[in-house]
C-alpha cells in the first residue's frame, strides 16, 4: 500500500504535523516502512523508484488523495462498554448509580443470551470501526460465553482491542451477580485462555484479554485479591476498571473500604494499579491519586461525552497532562450517547473550556495559551485534543511503540477522511484555501462516518465508507 497525499499526525501534547503533501509506504505485514514529506507531484515517481518501489507494482495498491480529505492515526477509544450500545441516547436522567440499577445492568443482562451477543456485538463493532477506532479497549459483561462472542468478532473483522470479561460479585441484582468470587476467578481464566488462543503468537495478537473489575463497589475483597493475584502471575495482562466518576459513587467506595483513605489506594491495596492499568473518568481525583497514579504508571480515560451525559462532572484534564499522567479519551457508552471518537475529541475541548471558565475566568483563549507551557485553566489546544485520541490512548494502552501516529517501523493503523461536499455531510464547510489544521478543528466539530474513509489496522482494510 502506498499513500500520497495530505497527512496529519501528532507530535508531542502540544504539536502535530500538518503536512499538505506526504509519500506513505506500507509493507505487506502492516508495517510503515517509510514516510517522506513535501513530495511535489513532479518528484513522486523518483523518490519512490529511489525505495524501489512504482505506482505499476502489480502487489502495490497506490491510494492518491484530493486537497480536502487526508490520512492521520486511527482513533484509540480506551473506555467502552460493547454490551450497553442499544441503550446510547437513552436513560440520561439519572445519575450513575441509578443509571446502573435501572438503565445498564438490565440491558447487560440480556448477554447471557449468546444468540443476542451474536447478533448485536457483530453490529457494534462494525459501528466502532467505520467511526475510525482501529484500537478499542471493551467491557463485555459478566457472562463468559457472550464475551468470548465479542472477542471472535472483534478477531474476525479485523479491530485492534482488549477485551474483558466483567467481574463483578456483589451490589447489583442477583440475576446479574455472579455467584462467588471462586466463579468469578475461573471465568476470568478460562476466558483469557480463549482470547490467547485466537491469534497463534498472543504478545503479538491484535485482540487480547484484559482484567475487568468492574469497578470497586462490584468486587468484594476476596474477588479484587484474587484478581490481584491473576494479574501478578500475568504482568503483561492490561486491567481496566472505573474510578472516580460520580460523588456518590466515591462515598460508597469509601465507606466499603475504611482500609483505604482514597479511591484510587483502594486499586493499589490489591495489586490493580500497575502501568498497564487503565483507569476510566477520574473527574473528582485528589492530587495525591493522581500523584499515586502516576507513580505506579497507570493511564487515565477521559470520557468527556459520558461525563456531561451523567452530571459527574468536569475532569480537570489540563492539570493531569501538567502532572505528568498518561492520559486518552474514551467513550464510554452508553454513560456517553455515542461511539464517535471524533465527538470525545469535541467534547474534551469543551469540557476544558468549562473548567477553564471555573478555574481562571478570565481570557483563556488562543492569545494567552501561547505565552504558557501548562495546560491547566487553559482550553486545550487542537493537537491536544488530536494527541488524547490518538498518541494519548496509545500510551495508556502501552502501545506507544506500536500504534498512535504515522512513523516509520509502526503498525498502519490509519483513517483516510474527508470534508468534501461529497461526504453529503451538509455540517462541515470545506474551502479551499483552508489549511489542515482549520480542517481538523471543522472535523473535530462536525465530523461523523460519513467522513471516515477508510480505515485500516496493521495494513488491512477493514472499515470507512468506502468498505461497502
Ligand atoms: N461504573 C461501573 N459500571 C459502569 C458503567 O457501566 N458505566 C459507567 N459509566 N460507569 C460505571
Ligand atoms: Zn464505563
Amino acid at each position: 500500500l502506498i499513500i500520497y497525499g495530505p497527512l496529519i499526525t501528532p507530535l508531542s501534547k502540544r504539536d502535530a504535523l500538518f503536512s499538505d503533501c506526504s509519500l506513505v509506504a506500507v509493507s505487506a505485514q502492516g508495517l510503515i516502512e517509510w514516510v517522506e514529506h513535501s513530495v511535489e507531484p513532479e518528484q513522486l515517481q523518483d523518490l519512490l523508484a529511489k525505495h524501489g518501489r512504482s505506482t505499476e507494482d502489480q502487489d502495490t495498491q497506490f491510494v492518491e488523495l484530493k486537497w480536502g480529505e487526508w490520512i492521520m492515526p486511527g482513533f484509540v477509544d480506551t473506555h467502552t462498554h460493547a454490551p450497553q450500545f442499544q441503550n446510547n441516547g437513552a436513560g440520561a436522567q439519572y445519575e450513575l448509580l441509578d443509571w446502573l440499577t435501572h438503565v445498564t445492568f438490565p440491558e447487560e443482562e440480556k448477554y447471557a443470551d449468546v444468540e443476542y451477543a451474536k447478533k448485536m456485538y457483530r453490529r457494534v463493532v462494525r459501528a466502532s470501526l467505520d467511526l475510525g477506532t482501529t484500537m478499542c479497549c471493551w467491557y463485555g459483561t459478566l457472562h463468559l460465553e457472550g464475551t468470548k462472542v465479542l472477542a471472535d468478532i472483534a478477531h474476525e473483522l479485523g479491530q485492534r482491542a482488549y477485551i474483558g470479561k466483567c467481574n463483578m460479585n456483589r451490589e447489583s441484582a442477583p440475576t446479574y451477580q455472579e455467584a462467588s468470587a471462586e466463579d468469578s476467578l475461573r471465568d476470568t481464566l478460562s476466558f483469557i485462555s480463549h482470547v490467547e488462543a485466537l491469534s497463534p503468537s498472543p504478545s503479538g495478537a491484535l485482540v487480547q484479554p484484559i482484567l475487568t473489575p468492574r469497578f470497586a463497589i462490584s468486587c468484594t475483597s476476596d474477588l479484587l485479591q484474587g484478581l490481584g493475584e491473576i494479574a501478578k502471575q500475568h504482568p503483561h495482562l492490561p486491567i481496566q476498571t472505573h474510578i472516580s466518576e460520580n460523588s456518590s459513587e466515591i462515598a460508597y467506595t469509601k465507606g466499603l473500604f475504611p482500609h483505604c483513605s482514597t479511591y484510587a489506594e483502594v486499586y493499589d491495596y490489591y495489586g490493580l494499579l500497575r502501568e498497564n492499568t487503565i483507569l476510566a473518568h477520574g473527574v473528582h481525583l485528589e492530587q495525591s491519586e493522581l500523584d499515586l497514579i502516576k507513580s505506579r504508571g497507570a493511564g487515565l480515560s477521559h470520557c468527556p461525552t459520558s461525563n456531561f451525559n451523567l452530571r459527574s462532572g468536569s475532569a480537570h484534564v489540563g492539570e493531569w497532562l501538567d502532572n505528568g499522567n498518561k492520559c486518552g479519551l474514551g467513550t464510554d457508552c452508553s454513560g456517553g450517547w455515542t461511539a464517535s471518537m471524533i465527538t470525545a475529541m469535541q467534547l474534551a475541548s469543551v469540557c476544558s473550556k468549562v473548567v477553564s471558565y471555573y478555574t481562571k475566568g478570565d481570557d483563556a483563549s488562543i492569545t494567552g495559551r501561547f505565552s504558557k507551557t501548562q495546560f491547566a485553566k487553559y482550553q486545550l489546544p487542537i493537537p491536544t485534543l488530536l494527541w488524547l485520541a490518538t498518541m494519548g490512548g496509545a500510551e495508556v494502552c502501552c502501545l506507544q511503540d506500536t500504534i498512535g501516529s504515522l512513523e516509520p517501523g509502526k503498525q498502519f493503523d490509519a483513517i483516510r477522511v474527508s470534508v468534501l461536499p461529497e461526504t453529503d455531510n451538509m455540517h462541515i464547510w470545506y474551502d479551499e484555501s483552508d489549511s489542515l489544521e482549520s480542517m481538523l478543528e471543522r472535523f473535530m466539530a462536525n465530523a461523523d462516518e460519513r467522513n471516515v474513509m477508510e480505515v485500516w489496522v496493521k495494513g488491512r482494510k477493514v472499515g470507512g465508507k468506502l468498505l461497502k
